[in-house]
């Protein structure tokens, strides 16, 4: 597709709404937002005229997980209802043996195909085969920032020297559409000598790093944050999953404009890890993002649910409707990940923006009426209302297919796979 001009449409820019205007699409970049019927064109030549007259469709930019681990969809369900570390060391890591490269290739096309149907047009993701990762993302047509899980406690096994490789071979890949960093697992799973050589290969390569910080309760213990910042990781752009136990003095040290944190709701609430100070991140100004996590600690790649609790668990936790609004949340899924993940020309419907964006069917009595639009995105709307998923112009869902895969195919391939791995 990649230029196009749909009317007769509702727009949430992310900004404000359009109750009835038309977006034109010229090369994968947004050329025009307009309110109105776009009468400018009548007589012109326009590629892919859509009309949306008769719907009640409304386009809003697409959303960013900004916390993924793609390749793990085989693991979905195992290990539920179990302490973290139980979940992880015993139920998780034996499994994660068991996949090969097909299997995390398979696992990330499976996983893009369950975000692309939520609306999900970026993700950040964080595994091995990592290779696999990057061509099922370029087969699929999403948008990534992808990165090598590195730790070096057990001995480092060469990992940072494949994940220069992967950034040598992917790095800028689709024109762009993809983007390899560096992904440190933790600081409890990497020494800090680690950390630092991490910290500086990613900034030579003006990349970026992606890491697990204050998880669990356990880690207050096992390192400061005084102690990673001395590493150099906060130096360079840097993707903070979780830090659900950094206190107000240790935020400040976060405190700067490389340091984003992907809040993950439903898997620090399904492993019992607590709840991530979110408001309080948020009132220091440092950006916040969202993040599913994988399906083993979540278990859907469903950015509406991480939406939706974003809005609801902070106003229960700390008493105060105030301090995570509806349109707070919608900007941590949507702009608050275009920047996490560095794709600075997404995240917002207008000119000049990259056309990654997310169609809504509003035709449903959950939406009715519209007093707040923003509220029934976030409190009354769900995954099922996305009609259709678009990075740069070409449509990725479409009215319940994939315009870029072999659905059936990749199931049955999946079912081989794990009948072959796991049973
Ligand atoms: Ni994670």
């Amino acid at each position: 597709l990649k230029s196009a001009l749909f009317t007769g449409v509702k727009i949430f820019t992310g900004k404000e709404i359009i109750k009835k205007g038309f977006i034109l699409i010229e090369n994968g970049v947004i050329k025009k937002v307009g309110v109105g019927r776009a009468d400018w064109h009548v007589g012109k030549q326009v590629d892919n005229f859509q009309s949306f007259e008769n719907k009640n469709f409304m386009f809003i930019p697409g959303f960013v997980n900004a916390h993924a681990h793609s390749g793990m969809a085989f693991l979905r369900g195992a290990g539920g209802d179990r302490t973290f570390e139980e979940w992880l060391f015993k139920e998780i890591t034996p499994r994660e043996a068991k996949l090969d490269a097909e299997a995390v290739y398979i696992s990330a096309i499976l996983s893009q195909m369950e975000m692309a149907r939520n609306g999900i047009t970026a993700f950040c993701d964080m595994y091995f085969h990592s290779d696999q990762i990057c061509k099922a993302v370029s087969e699929f047509g999403m948008r990534a920032s992808i990165t090598r899980g590195l730790l070096d406690k057990g001995g480092e096994n060469g990992r940072l020297e494949e994940n220069l490789k992967l950034f040598d071979h992917w790095n800028n890949a689709g024109n762009g559409l993809i983007k390899v960093g560096f992904g440190p697992h933790s600081p409890y799973m990497c020494s800090r000598e680690y950390l630092k050589l991490i910290a500086k290969t990613a900034l030579e390569l003006n990349s970026f790093v992606n890491i697990h910080i204050r998880e669990s309760e356990k880690e207050k213990e096992m390192y400061s944050i005084e102690e990673l910042a001395d590493t150099g990781i906060f130096n360079v752009r840097c993707l903070v999953a979780h830090g659900v136990y950094i206190k107000e003095k240790e935020m400040d040290i976060l405190n700067k404009d490389t340091v984003h944190i992907i809040h993950n709701p439903s898997s620090n609430l399904i492993l019992a890890n607590g709840i991530a100070p979110i408001p309080q991140f948020r009132r220091k100004g440092i950006n916040t993002a969202l993040g599913t996590d994988s399906v083993a600690s979540n278990n859907t790649l469903d950015i509406w649910r991480e939406m939706l609790l974003s809005a609801l668990i902070h106003k229960g936790n700390l008493k105060d409707p105030t301090v995570i609004s509806a349109s707070d949340a919608f900007e941590m899924a949507t702009l608050g990940g275009a920047q996490a993940l560095g794709f600075e020309d997404t995240g917002l419907i207008g000119e000049g923006y990259k056309a990654d964006l997310a169609l809504i069917n509003l035709d449903s009595s959950h939406y009715f009426p519209e007093n707040d639009l923003i509220s029934n995105l976030v409190y009354s709307g769900r995954s099922s209302d996305v009609i259709g998923t678009m990075v740069e112009g070409e449509w990725i869902y479409y009215f319940g297919k994939y315009p870029k895969i072999d659905e059936r195919k990749v199931i049955k391939k999946a079912k081989e796979k794990f009948q072959q791995l796991f049973c």
